[in-house]
């Protein structure tokens, strides 16, 4: 799959088999994060891969919108090392463009994926932090769910001319 089209039909996956994703696989997607551009170059992220079936259980209980998390075997928690980036914008920005990159490997590679939302829901961020023993300068900022999907989602255009403005509004 080429990169615009990887771009163009990628979808957030929910649904899986429940099988987890290969390990090498696993690897490709965490480099994938860790190419991601980051403002002047500080690369301030951290992963957190998670497999343990009773944190897995625990985070599904206690994160609304992440009850997939279980079935999907596999997440990747991305946080910002303070320490690195002290401008809290760069920081999500940063850590954003990682996960953008690793949902984008994760289907180049046929696997399904869907971004997880953490930072700045206060509850979130403490409950992760505890979870994971996360020290104090790093922020949990989003979650990559990630396992072998049962099926396809169908591709949205979301292209809108209307959004666009050329050298002025
Ligand atoms: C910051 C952020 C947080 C998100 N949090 C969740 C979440 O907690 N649970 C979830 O199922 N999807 C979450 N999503 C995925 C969005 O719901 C999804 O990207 C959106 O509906 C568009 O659909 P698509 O990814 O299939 O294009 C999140 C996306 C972003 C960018």
């Amino acid at each position: 799959m080429n990169i615009i089209e990887a771009i163009m039909t990628r979808r957030s996956i929910r649904h899986f088999t429940g099988e987890l994703i290969r390990d090498e696989d696993l690897e490709t997607i965490l480099k994938a994060g860790f190419q991601a551009p980051s403002a002047h170059n500080k690369q301030p992220w951290e992963f957190v891969v998670l497999r343990d079936r009773e944190k897995l259980r625990a985070i599904k209980e206690f994160h609304k919108y992440a009850k997939m998390v279980e079935d999907a075997g596999t997440a990747i928690v991305v946080c910002g090392d303070k320490n690195k980036q002290d401008r809290m914008g760069f920081l999500v920005a940063d850590t954003s463009a990682a996960i953008q990159n690793m949902l984008l490997a994760a289907h180049g590679l046929n696997l399904g994926a869907v971004w997880c939302g953490i930072y700045d829901s206060n509850s979130l961020v403490e409950f992760f932090s505890q979870l994971l023993k996360l020290l104090e300068n790093i922020l949990p900022i989003g979650m990559v769910v990630v396992g072998n999907k049962i099926r396809d989602r169908s591709i949205q255009d979301r292209y809108d001319e209307t959004k666009i403005h050329y050298d002025e509004w």
